[in-house]
């Protein structure tokens, strides 16, 4: 029965794959016997990836290419199929947010929020993982099997609720938003994951979006946390290894009837 959820052997690329979430996702899946490509758009070299990862530099290479640069997409692509062969995962995990330590307009009041932040955003999180599955979902679907695993965020379901952020504009004396890009490149994916899980499905090339909430880190005001944990039924935060297992389960072949979906990890928070 275990054996379904292997990803021994498996081939697997993981965008943004240093980062906190992204850093799991590879560490596990290779410790679980895969393949791990990381898509970083900075360059990271054989020596830091054993240090980032210890005894699994063999099962981890890191490519050297950002999900806004096809070029680079379609090199690291070529070159990883030479070498491991066609990837049966995409994790299109590589995203980025408006900080909220960033500048004043770019947590700003939505009427003012400038078109260069909503470009960055929607540029990495929304046409980035359209460029990444047009450059790997051909190779997928003609070796007729695949699965693309979307990573989305609970504000990509519901809207953020300003009031969880009312607490600065009392601190620090200015109106404090979170901002509209992120939710909207994360909703975007919903109906790119239901898009393509249709156009790929003759080709038996899965496509599904994880949805999560939030993980328990150091740089959240206490404010913000006692508000927020309110409103997660489960009471608290994901631990940083808490959505290992739903990635792992959608890579691995005990998913193969799912596409189209949407699985949600939040604790709760959009059940309220
Ligand atoms: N953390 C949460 O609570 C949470 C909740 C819901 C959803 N998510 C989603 O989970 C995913 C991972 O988030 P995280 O918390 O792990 O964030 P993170 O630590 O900031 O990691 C994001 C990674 O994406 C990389 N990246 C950014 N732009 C890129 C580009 N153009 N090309 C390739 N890689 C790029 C970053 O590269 P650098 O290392 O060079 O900065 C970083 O390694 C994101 O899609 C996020 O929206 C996170």
């Amino acid at each position: 029965m275990n054996d379904i959820f292997s990803v021994d052997g498996k081939v697997i690329i993981v965008t943004g794959g240093l980062g906190q979430l992204g850093t799991q996702f590879s560490g596990s899946l290779a410790k679980a016997g895969a393949k791990v490509a990381i898509y970083s758009r900075r360059p990271f070299s054989r020596a830091e990836t054993e240090a980032k990862f210890p005894g699994l530099s063999d099962r981890i290479t890191v490519y050297h290419a950002s999900v806004q640069d096809e070029a680079a997409l379609r090199a690291a692509t070529d070159e990883l199929i030479r070498t491991w062969g066609v990837p049966h995962a995409l994790i299109n995990n590589a995203g980025i947010d408006s900080k909220p330590s960033g500048p004043a307009e770019q947590n700003g009041p939505f009427e003012t929020y400038p078109r260069q932040f909503w470009d960055e955003v929607i540029g990495v999180n929304l046409t980035g993982v359209m460029l990444c599955c047009q450059v790997v979902g051909p190779h997928m679907a003609e070796a007729r099997r695949g699965s693309i695993i979307n990573v989305g965020s609970m504000y990509g379901m519901v809207s953020p609720n300003q009031a969880l952020y009312a607490y600065r504009e009392k601190r620090d004396g200015k109106p404090f938003f979170k901002a509209v890009s992120y939710a909207a490149s994360k909703s975007g994916l919903l109906n790119l994951t239901r898009y393509l899980a249709t156009y790929w499905a003759a080709k038996n090339v899965r496509v599904n979006t994880v949805t999560f909430g939030g993980v328990k880190t150091a740089n959240f005001d206490k404010e913000f946390i006692d508000a927020f944990l309110q409103r997660v039924p489960l009471g608290r935060q994901a631990e940083i290894d808490e959505f290992n297992g739903v990635v792992q389960f959608l890579a691995s072949d005990a998913s193969t009837y799912m596409t189209g979906s949407n699985v949600v990890v939040d604790g709760g928070f959009t059940a309220w």
